[in-house]
């Protein structure tokens, strides 16, 4: 791995990933981004993991695609390279992922922050889509997932003006869990992320696939889903223990079967 790290156990049953162009403000290019999902799929068949969380540094969680990468390139160019197929894979991922975000988190990097399942932003963080400034617009999902974290009028206004919105902004706005000093969202990430590792690690998937599939179908289907899931669950030796630890009024001990 060129640009990104990866740490298995950085806390009992939780991952993190950093991404690694720090010159570049981790701009996404093609490798990047191939070793993020092949990190991602490897840490989803790792059993000793139950959590992720994904993260760049300080000054940048990502500034976007790698605009040096894409400048030359022509339309049949990029739809025979087929980015996107690489964020669908990452899209996959089954275990909850968090993104820890400090600094910029535009265009591509304000998308990938979004196709995490939650956020949680530093005092710093910046979010935006100025793909506009450069005579593209969003391609990884940000007229889609933006729309629907913090709705139309404020999503068309960054997607058109490409205006940056604040940490305060976008916790206010819905699209991010929470905002904290810069000293500690990676910190509070990893709570997070440790606070979902207790869990019963099926339960958690299994909940995230539902979750996840408001946002794909009609209410009707969507609470027959939740509802397979829910079935599928009691068939979970996670299932018992956690239903018997309750009424024997002791912590329960979650495997993962
Ligand atoms: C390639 C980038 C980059 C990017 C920054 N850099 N963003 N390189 N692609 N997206 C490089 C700069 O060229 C520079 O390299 C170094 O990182 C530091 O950046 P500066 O611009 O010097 O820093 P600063 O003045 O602090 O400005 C920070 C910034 C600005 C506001 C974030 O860099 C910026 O506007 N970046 C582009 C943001 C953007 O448009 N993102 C959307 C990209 S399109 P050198 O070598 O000069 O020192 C996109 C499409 C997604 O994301 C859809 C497909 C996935």
């Amino acid at each position: 791995m060129e640009f990104i790290t990866v740490e298995a156990q950085y806390a009992p049953y939780v991952a993190l990933i950093r991404l690694n162009r720090p010159k570049e403000l981790n701009a996404l290019n093609l490798q990047l981004m191939g070793e993020l999902r092949d990190a991602l799929k490897a840490l989803d068949a790792d059993d000793t993991v139950r959590t992720i969380v994904l993260t760049g540094n300080e000054r940048a969680f990502a500034a976007g695609a790698d605009i040096k990468q894409m400048a030359g390139k022509t339309a049949i160019d990029m739809l025979t390279v087929d980015q996107f197929s690489t964020w669908d894979q990452i899209k996959k991922t089954k275990k909850p992922l968090i993104a820890a975000v400090s600094g910029f988190a535009l265009g591509g990097g304000c998308e990938l922050s979004m196709t995490c399942d939650m956020i949680v932003a530093s005092e710093t963080a910046q979010f935006g889509q100025p793909e506009i400034k450069i005579g593209v617009m969003p391609g990884a999902g940000g007229t889609q997932r933006l729309t629907r974290a913090i709705g139309k009028a404020r999503a068309m206004e960054m997607v058109l003006t490409g205006k940056f919105i604040s940490a305060e902004e976008a916790e206010r706005f819905g699209l991010v869990n929470k905002v904290v000093p810069v000293e500690v969202y990676l910190e509070e990430a990893v709570k997070l992320a440790s606070t979902i590792a207790q869990m019963s690690p099926i339960a958690s998937q299994l909940a995230k696939e539902a979750v996840n599939r408001s946002y794909e179908t009609h209410l009707d289907e969507g609470l027959h889903f939740e509802r397979k899931n829910f079935y599928l669950l009691f068939a979970s030796e996670d299932q018992t223990e956690g239903m018997n630890a309750f009424v024997e009024k002791r912590a329960p001990e979650f495997k993962g079967k």
